[in-house]
């Protein structure tokens, strides 16, 4: 099969659809014997068993193991966490940890090399004399649609096309968090920075101090709510369509007007909720509140009143007082999880259309029990382990990130 020119785009290879198995990344290697336990026989416990065969293997390791939960993560999960947050608070977790020996990520592929590359980071090993920490990602199914949406290759084209136009030593390239190591790592080598939901605006700061100009991937959403709160208008935000002929679909002029190259990828969970909604919800519930993650479309961010990371909208509805009307514009579970838990508040999910993330979904007690005791059998399944030259390269890329909060 002929390679595609760098001309002209990429070949279309990244559908994805929650029935995708998901590939794990070129950076990512899985080790170790065969499992001692199948999964298949857990698929058919109950809840409450596995739950029970969990806390008994919790108690078994005590701090030697860390199970880290993204706000996402269906109830019955999140509560045998040990620490739950969005995704710039769990790489926190992970990069602090000490005592533990075995990291098991309830979240999705990206955040698991996240926590692989900063656990076992120089300082870390050398801490633990050179033992690694495995990091466990309970399915490897548990990818995330929006990172799949630039693979590297793509990125390294869409450098190179910008380079016959600009000068690519004037531009930073800027990764959100939901992304492959390999981007991370690119990021690194190329002076950037990696971002999340809740230090973008500080990521592109941090960027603007060195360059004239961003490229910033895979979340145009993101990148584009962040970029108009700091002055930066749409026609200074070209969309780099890696499917496009040439130049992402744009003009040499709209590159050389540009203050920041948007990739265009999305979030499918957040991209369902509409201007639509939020005008619904308004006209029907007089002085309802709406609150929103920062990956759904500009149309809806705007209409909001407050906008944030999943901590932060946790944080937003904790604070508010009784009586208080929120229609939330991010994933089912986490909604579901704030009604139950503020019976006083009146919370709505800002969709009539269910959005969930069926990645995060992939997670459950059967999967995690099938995991944890394989641990214990000393056959350790589904490890998460970023090669070492893209572990070094993003990690300079993260401590960035973690630099710039
Ligand atoms: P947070 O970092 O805000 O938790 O978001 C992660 C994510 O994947 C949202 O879709
Ligand atoms: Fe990825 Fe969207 Fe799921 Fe977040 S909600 S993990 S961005 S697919």
């Amino acid at each position: 099969m002929p390679t595609p020119s760098r001309r002209h785009g990429t070949q279309k290879t990244n559908h994805f659809s929650p029935n995708t198995v998901y590939k794990p990344a070129m950076t990512t290697m899985l080790a170790g014997p065969a499992p001692v336990h199948e999964l298949q026989p857990y698929k058919s416990l109950l809840n409450d068993e596995l739950t029970r065969r969990i806390q008994k293997v919790r108690r078994q390791f005590g701090s030697q193991l860390l199970i880290l939960g993204h706000h996402y993560q269906q109830d019955e999960v999140i509560s045998l966490a040990d620490l739950r947050g969005d995704s710039y608070g769990l790489s926190q977790n992970a990069a602090a940890s000490s005592e533990c020996r075995y990291i098991v990520f309830c979240g999705v592929h990206f955040m698991a090399e996240t926590a692989d590359i900063l656990a076992n980071r120089p300082e870390k090993l050398a801490e633990r004399g050179g033992v690694r920490v495995p990091v466990i990602l309970p399915d490897l199914a548990a990818g995330c649609s929006m990172a799949d949406m630039a693979a590297l290759h793509q990125i390294e084209d869409a450098w190179d096309q910008l380079g016959e136009v600009v000068d690519t030593n004037d531009i930073t390239p800027v990764t959100y968090i939901n992304s492959a190591a390999s981007l991370k790592a690119f990021v690194g080598r190329h002076g950037g920075i990696v971002c999340t939901s809740s230090n973008a605006e500080a990521a592109l700061r941090w960027a603007f101090a060195r360059t004239s100009r961003v490229m910033f991937f895979p979340d145009q959403h993101l990148g584009r709510n962040t970029a108009i709160g700091m002055g930066i208008t749409l026609d200074q935000m070209p969309v780099w369509d890696p499917f496009a002929d040439a130049l992402g679909g744009n003009s040499e002029q709209q590159i050389r007007e540009s203050k920041v190259v948007l990739w265009k990828g999305h979030c499918s969970v957040h991209q369902m909720f509409r201007p639509e909604h939020v005008t619904m919800f308004r006209d029907k519930y007089p002085g309802i509140k709406i609150l929103v993650h920062p990956e759904c479309p500009r149309e809806v961010f705007e209409l909001a009143d407050v906008s944030g990371s999943t901590s932060k909208i946790i944080k937003t509805v904790e604070s508010s007082p009784p009586g208080s009307k929120w229609a939330i514009g991010t994933e089912l579970h986490l909604v579901n999880r704030l009604k139950q838990q503020h019976p006083d508040k009146e919370i709505h999910f800002l969709s009539p259309v269910v959005c969930m993330c069926a990645t995060m979904y992939r997670i459950d007690l059967a999967h995690l029990c099938w995991s944890l005791e394989n641990l214990v059998a000393g056959t350790p399944v589904n490890v998460i382990e970023v090669d070492a030259e893209t572990a070094r390269w993003s990690l300079v890329a993260l401590e960035r990130m973690l630099e710039v909060k």
